[in-house]
């Protein structure tokens, strides 16, 4: 039996029929905002037609700037994961104002948005910064993305502990002067190209098990040592494969605009899917493709750890 949207909410949520939701002001009114974003947008991104010669493109690390990732044909990509640089002072940053460093996310945001699919995701890993003040980075990311015609589509907490790793950076202890929050938490923000769903048709991996875990809105996921990999702020290669399980079929390619020490790239691989990556620091290329060297191919079958 289906359930239906109701005043007083719905036990199960099995075959639901939520049209009667989609239907009201608040859900139609956001999405012709964002379809008259992208459609304003795709007239610049027009002039930027690539030709699409061959898929040499794929399996590759390249670096330089993923603000002009010319590589890459028009719509070639079903997911796009990134952490961009967070603009703190780690080494690769720059000292980027707020609009500065929202130009780049937009320059990159735009790029993603050309080479995507329809219907293909960019999932965005970032954290808030500060305390004095706060700022809510995420906020801005969805400005900038909902500007360039990207369907949010959902907001994953990623959870790095349980807060018994020694922070103390609890402002005023034990008094209401100025107490601090200590995040234990960032996010994965989830934008989609022109649809939610995928309207051509590929081979999805994922168990049930996998599935019924990555489809709740936190994840337990530890993070990984920057010492170990050789880069200041890694992904862990877990957190991207239940993305990259969860988001994407095995025939599709998977681009990391930022990718740092690779970890997106191998993930990708290491689940038999191509991959595209680009960083500008020429070092952590090179750790990249030290790292997917290592990566047995054709990959064993295998699944997501947590
Ligand atoms: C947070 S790190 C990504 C780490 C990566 N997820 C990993 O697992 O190693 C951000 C990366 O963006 C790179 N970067 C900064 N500006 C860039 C740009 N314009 N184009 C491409 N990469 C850039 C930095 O060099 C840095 O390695």
């Amino acid at each position: 039996m289906t359930t239906k949207t109701s005043n007083f909410g719905t036990s199960s949520r099995e075959g639901h029929d939520s049209t009667d939701y989609y239907k009201r002001n608040m859900s139609t009114s956001f999405l012709d905002i964002v379809q008259l974003n992208s459609k304003s947008s795709h007239l610049t991104r027009a002039e930027r037609i690539i030709p699409d010669h061959n898929d040499s493109w794929k399996n590759k690390i390249y670096n330089h700037s993923s603000e002009d990732m010319f590589e890459i044909p028009n719509n070639k990509i079903g997911v796009a994961f990134t952490s961009p640089p967070y603009n703190v002072g780690k080494d690769y940053d720059e000292d980027l104002s707020v609009e500065e460093y929202m130009e780049l996310i937009h320059n990159v945001g735009r790029e993603v948005y050309r080479v995507l699919k329809p219907g293909g995701r960019y999932i965005i890993n970032i954290a808030n910064l500060g305390r004095r003040p706060y700022i809510p980075l995420h906020a801005f990311f969805y400005q900038v993305h909902i500007s360039l015609g990207f369907i949010p589509s959902g907001e994953i907490i990623w959870k790095k502990g349980n807060g018994a790793n020694g922070s103390c950076a609890w402002g005023s202890w034990q008094s209401s002067k100025s107490p601090c929050i200590r995040d234990i938490h960032e996010y994965l923000l989830v934008f989609n190209k022109e649809r939610v769903g995928r309207p051509d048709k590929g081979t999805s991996d994922i168990s049930k098990e996998e599935f019924m875990k990555a489809t709740l809105s936190i994840w337990d996921i530890l993070p990984e040592s920057a010492k170990r990999v050789g880069h200041p702020a890694p992904f862990p290669v877990d957190l991207c494969k239940r993305v990259i399980k969860l988001y994407s079929y095995q025939e599709d390619t998977i681009l990391d605009p930022f990718a740092g020490a690779g970890s997106c790239p191998v993930a990708a691989k290491q689940l038999g899917r191509y991959y595209v990556g680009y960083d500008i620091v020429k070092e952590y290329c090179e750790i990249a493709k030290k790292r997917l060297g290592d990566v047995e191919w054709p990959p064993r079958k295998q699944s997501v750890q947590s």
